[in-house]
């Protein structure tokens, strides 16, 4: 990975960036059952939610990629859960942008007090399973139509990462 990569907090300026990489996941139909382009407003939203949110950066600040938590479940006893997602630029796909970022999305995650990451991801996602693999998460079993896009049954593989106490 090259050394100038580097991660900090997302902020409103971040917005449209992040979503122009998001609309990206979208269209290329791998990571997502969302099929509708999201705006700079809607993702400035999500940051108002106050949940560890991460932008990966270029020394010239270019936005290579991000990471975020969304909420796992209404269930008070699910609070300490989070539902990440991570997107990378295709230009900067494949050189460790995802796995600095989801490490560093689970050390913001522990701060914050959660206690698990979790995900699902297509079983037809080679890129992501093999971040999640490389990044200490453990592969939970596969949910047979799970959901449908475009139409089709997708199948997913639920995936997650203990924090803190919780790991040891
Ligand atoms: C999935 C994604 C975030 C990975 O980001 P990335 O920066 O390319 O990943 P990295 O370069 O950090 O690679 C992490 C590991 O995955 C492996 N990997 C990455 N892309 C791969 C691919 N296409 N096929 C196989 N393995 C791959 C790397 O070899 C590396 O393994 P290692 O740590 O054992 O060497 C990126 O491909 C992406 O944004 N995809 C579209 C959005 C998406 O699918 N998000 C996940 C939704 S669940």
């Amino acid at each position: 990975m090259p050394s100038a990569v580097h991660v900090r907090p997302a902020t409103a300026d971040d917005a449209s960036a992040v979503a122009t990489i998001y609309n990206h996941g979208i269209a290329e139909r791998q990571a997502t059952f969302e099929t509708h382009a999201r705006s700079a407003k809607e993702v400035a939203a999500w940051l108002e939610e106050g949940r560890p949110f991460l932008v990966a950066t270029a020394s010239d600040g270019t936005i290579l990629g991000f990471a975020r938590l969304s909420p796992y479940s209404v269930r008070k006893a699910y609070a300490g859960i989070g539902e990440h997602g991570i997107y990378v630029d295709p230009q900067a796909r494949g050189r460790g942008v995802g796995k600095l970022l989801l490490q560093e999305l689970a050390a913001a995650a522990e701060q914050a007090g959660y206690y698990k990451l979790t995900s699902r991801v297509f079983t037809t996602n080679h890129a992501s399973l093999a971040l999640h693999r490389s990044a200490g998460f453990t592969e939970v079993g596969i949910q047979r139509r799970h959901g449908r896009l475009d139409g089709e049954w997708k199948d997913t593989m639920l995936v997650e990462r203990l924090l803190g106490d919780a790991a040891r």
